[in-house]
């Protein structure tokens, strides 16, 4: 029976807080935390806050729909899944649930080359919704073994992640003595101790592992990323027969020759403001590479979305796709599969208000008119 007094999640503050009391500090502090000061993050959520979605009475929005598109492909959500490494952090069973959100609403799902479960069943259980993530490889055997075995599993989209060309500064995970995989120390062995929830499962379950790579000495996550260039890009171009989307662009010079260089998609987002705190701010530069590169190019957007109106705020700015990270984790991390179905129900409910009170009944009829600076 419903306990009439238990909490109810439902804005991803609501979420934040429950995962927060649910995982151990330094993993929560890993899924929340941004980049030296946090001020690139806290800045960028408090813009898309003051932006101003311009009402319009009187026109008929009786029939409203949530469906839309990604690379002509229909979805059910306007809104996919970001790549996030190790999401098995935010609860057992995190990376198999999120995939099969994806098949279920037909939206992308990102597999991080950092992923907690291999690529293939990532493949497998979105039904072919997944979306590979890479990090740059420097050895291009390597990175042509992995390339045929992203084709081989069926992928048809690879996002290359370009604003990491060193791990960003993150004093929580210093502070924390967060390394993957896990070294136990005292400090790490209380806070599992005083989470039994998380700790218990994950004990029984096994900790979190790099899902793409048997060998845990195959990959690096703090490997230095910086060897990444131009001509890289244009082999990546010339290797990668599918669709190829640029994550973390910020930069409208770089936008423009990514378009030249025959990318599929720019992927707009400061990473959630987890690489560099004084970049420039992700929700300010959307439009403007909306304007540099005209409509024949695919743009998405991630980084501060939390809420159905900033979905909107998104659209009207000019994505063509938005993603969200972090409340998929905190969601997963406070309630499991019911914790992303209660958030997706109330986000979905708010972005359709959102339309209503705007006068738009789908999402393609979402445009710049709609919105202006405060
Ligand atoms: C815990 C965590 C891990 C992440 N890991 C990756 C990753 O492996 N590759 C990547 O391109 N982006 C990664 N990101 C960034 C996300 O893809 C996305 O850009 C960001 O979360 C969007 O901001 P939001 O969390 O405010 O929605 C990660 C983000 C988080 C929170």
């Amino acid at each position: 029976m419903l306990n009439p007094f238990s909490k109810v999640d439902i804005s991803f503050d609501d979420f934040r807080q429950s995962a927060k009391k649910r995982l151990p500090k330094l993993l929560f502090e890993y899924i929340d935390g941004a980049a030296s000061d946090s001020s690139g993050e806290i800045d960028n959520r408090e813009l898309i806050r003051k932006l101003r979605l311009k009402t319009k009475a009187l026109i008929n929005v009786e029939d409203r729909s949530l469906n839309h598109k990604v690379f002509r492909i229909p979805s059910k959500l306007p809104v996919g899944i970001a790549p996030m490494g190790m999401v098995q952090m935010a609860g057992v069973g995190a990376d198999e649930a999120l995939a099969k959100y994806a098949a279920k609403y037909e939206i992308p799902v990102g597999v991080s080359t950092a992923a907690s479960m291999s690529l293939e069943k990532y493949a497998e259980y979105s039904r072919g919704y997944a979306w590979f993530q890479l990090y740059y490889m420097a050895d291009h055997v390597e990175l042509e073994k992995l390339l045929n075995r992203i084709l081989k599993a069926g992928y048809k989209t690879l996002v290359f992640t370009i604003d990491v060309p060193e791990v960003g500064f993150r004093p929580n995970e210093i502070k924390n003595g967060l390394t993957m995989p896990f070294k136990l120390g005292p400090r790490q062995i209380f806070d599992f101790a005083i989470h039994p929830s998380w700790s218990l499962k994950t004990l029984l379950h096994g900790a979190p592992k790099f899902g793409n790579f048997s060998d845990t000495n195959s990959f690096n996550r703090n490997a230095s990323r910086a060897g990444a260039d131009w001509e890289f890009l244009k082999y990546l171009r010339d290797h990668w027969p599918n669709n190829l989307v640029i994550k973390g662009v910020l930069n409208t010079e770089d936008a423009k020759n990514m378009k030249g260089i025959g990318v599929d998609g720019i992927y707009v987002s400061s990473h959630g403001g987890r690489q560099l705190a004084s970049a420039p701010h992700p929700i300010e530069m959307l439009p403007k590479i909306r304007k540099a590169l005209g409509n024949d190019v695919q743009i998405f957007y991630d980084s501060g979305l939390r809420s159905g109106e900033d979905l909107v705020k998104a659209y009207a700015l000019g994505a063509n796709f938005a993603f969200m990270g972090r409340p998929w984790s905190m969601a997963y991390a406070a309630n499991n599969r019911h914790g992303i179905d209660n958030y997706i129900k109330y986000l979905c409910k708010e972005t359709s208000v959102a339309m209503a009170m705007i006068g738009r009944r789908n999402i393609e009829e979402i445009c710049f008119d709609d919105i202006f600076w405060n």
